[in-house]
């Protein structure tokens, strides 16, 4: 049996890029999947795409109100038993650079949206029987990452953020784990020159850039029961960047 039948999967940013291929991989495996975004032609035609396992919810992630929402519908299609904190905004600028608006601007959306992201699913998850939260960090959250300083704060907050959780939300059943792509083909990396591209890919051991799916695979290792004896734990998809 695949290993998501009858099991609702939430994702965050779920529209495109990242998200969208964990949606297509988890719709296959049985899952049914809610998409949060910001991007509502997206999200809509990716949910049509998907069939009647997706459903598209206009979210954004800073917002509490959007989040219930959220689980709201996800509880209306079966138990919520798997979230993706995969939304994320990427500005890259140097200390120097950054202003105290775009600081904040990537706290609230990386960091704030993933603490309400888990505080949101925790009653869901609990009224399921168990869950598994999966945090899209970065290598950016491994190591410093050049010219990107509020972007890089953030990912490695959420991997603390993962770990606290992972301690907190153990005794309720839910595990919680991050995810650290390293360089990514989506819409995220256009903000890139060739030189820059050039510059990160020289970096990778395995010598490509990474595709969504590649992210996609690692995410559902964590959201099944294949990793059931794991929490807390940071895995990296990354080619060896971070190495
Ligand atoms: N692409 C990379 O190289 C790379 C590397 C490491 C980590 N990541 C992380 O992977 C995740 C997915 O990124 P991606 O590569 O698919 O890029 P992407 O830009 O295609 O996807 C990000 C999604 O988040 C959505 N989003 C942004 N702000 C939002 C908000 N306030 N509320 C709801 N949704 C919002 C966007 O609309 C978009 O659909 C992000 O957290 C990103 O930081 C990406």
């Amino acid at each position: 049996m695949p290993r998501f039948t009858g099991k609702v999967v939430l994702i965050s940013g779920g529209a495109r890029g990242q998200g969208a291929a964990e949606a297509r991989m988890l719709v296959a495996e049985g899952a049914k999947v809610v998409l949060g975004d910001l991007l509502e032609k997206e999200g809509q035609a990716l949910a049509e795409e998907l069939g009647p396992a997706a459903r598209f919810i206009r979210q954004d992630v800073t917002q509490e109100a959007d989040w219930a929402a959220a689980v709201q519908l996800a509880e209306e299609l079966g138990p919520l038993t798997g979230m993706v904190n995969n939304a994320g905004i990427y500005v890259p600028r140097t200390l120097m650079q950054t202003d105290a608006a775009l600081f904040e601007r990537h706290m609230r959306v990386n960091q704030l949206g993933c603490f309400l992201g888990m505080q949101a699913v925790v009653p869901a998850m609990e009224r399921a029987g168990g869950g598994s939260i999966v945090n899209i960090s970065s290598t950016a959250g491994l190591r410093g990452s050049p010219g990107a300083l509020a972007y890089c704060g953030t990912k490695w907050a959420l991997r603390g953020m993962t770990k606290a959780a992972a301690v907190d939300l153990a005794p309720r059943g839910i595990r919680v784990n991050s995810v650290h792509p390293g360089p990514i083909d989506t819409d995220m990396v256009k903000v890139w020159t060739n030189e820059q591209r050039a510059v990160r890919l020289s970096q990778i051991p395995i010598g490509r850039i990474g595709q969504a799916d590649d992210v996609a695979r690692a995410v559902l290792f964590l959201l099944s029961e294949d990793s059931a004896y794991m929490t807390g734990a940071e895995l990296s998809v990354d080619g060896g960047a971070s190495l």
